[in-house]
C-alpha cells in the first residue's frame, strides 16, 4: 500500500462499550459540519453501549500529497481509525458526493478500517446528500467495511441551515443507526478477537 500505512500504536483496548468514532467530513471554513456532528454524537452518547470520539478532520494535518513517511498528522489520525469499533461519518454533499477532505482522509488508513461497521449522517442544500451517501459506500466496501442500512439525511434549506432541531423522524432515524452500529460494533469486534480477518 506503498509508504504511508500502518503504525506502531498497541492493539487497542476492545473491551467494555463500543468505541463509536464520528467523523466530522468536511473542513470547509464556516462549515455546518460540526453542528450537525455534535447533534449526532450528543444522541449517541447518551446511550449506555457507545463510547464516543468525535474525529474532526480539521484537527489533524493530513498532507494533500502523499510522502514517504507517515507524518505526525496521518499517524494521530490512522490511531483514532485504529481505536474505533464501528463509525458515524457526517458529510455533506458537494456536486452530488462526498468532500475531497473526507476521501484524503479515508485513503490515509486502510487496513485499520477493516471489518467494522460504518454509517452516515448527510446534508445538503437543496438535497438531502444521498448521493455522498451511495459513493461513500462503495469506497468503504472497498475497505472491507459492513456499511449499515440506517442513514440520517436531511436538507439544510429546511432546517434553516443548521442541525436538526426538536426533529422526531430524524431523531428517531438516529436512533436506529446508532442499534445497528452498535449491532454490529461488537459482533464484528468479537468476529476480530476470535480469528483474523481474511484478506
Ligand atoms: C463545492 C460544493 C459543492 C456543493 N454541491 C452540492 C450538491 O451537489 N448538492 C447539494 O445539495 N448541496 C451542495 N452544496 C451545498 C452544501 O451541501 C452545503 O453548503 C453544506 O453546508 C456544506 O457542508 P459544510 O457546511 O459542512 O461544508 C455544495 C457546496 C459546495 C461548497
Amino acid at each position: 500500500m506503498g509508504c504511508a500505512g500502518g503504525t506502531d500504536a498497541a492493539e487497542p483496548d476492545r473491551t467494555g462499550p463500543v468505541r463509536l468514532a464520528v467523523i466530522i467530513g468536511s473542513t470547509r471554513a464556516g462549515r455546518s459540519g460540526e453542528g450537525v456532528a455534535r447533534w449526532f454524537a450528543d444522541r449517541a452518547r447518551a446511550r449506555a453501549d457507545l463510547e464516543v470520539d468525535v474525529v474532526d478532520l480539521a484537527d489533524f494535518d493530513l498532507p494533500a500529497r502523499y510522502l514517504c513517511a507517515v507524518t505526525p498528522g496521518v499517524a494521530a489520525f490512522i490511531g483514532r481509525v485504529e481505536r474505533a469499533d464501528a463509525f458515524a461519518v457526517v458529510t455533506p454533499e458537494y456536486n452530488h458526493s462526498f468532500p475531497a477532505s473526507l476521501k484524503q482522509a479515508i485513503d490515509y488508513a486502510y487496513d485499520e478500517w477493516r471489518a467494522k461497521p460504518v454509517g452516515f449522517v448527510a446534508y445538503g442544500h437543496g438535497s438531502e446528500g444521498l448521493y455522498a451517501i451511495e459513493h461513500l459506500r462503495t469506497v468503504f466496501t472497498e475497505l472491507h467495511m459492513a456499511t449499515v442500512r440506517g442513514r440520517v439525511t436531511f436538507d439544510l434549506l429546511a432546517s434553516d441551515g443548521g442541525p436538526p432541531v426538536q426533529d422526531g423522524a430524524l431523531e428517531r432515524d438516529a436512533e436506529a443507526m446508532l442499534d445497528q452500529l452498535a449491532w454490529w460494533g461488537l459482533a464484528l469486534r468479537e468476529a476480530r478477537a476470535a480469528r483474523p480477518y481474511v484478506s
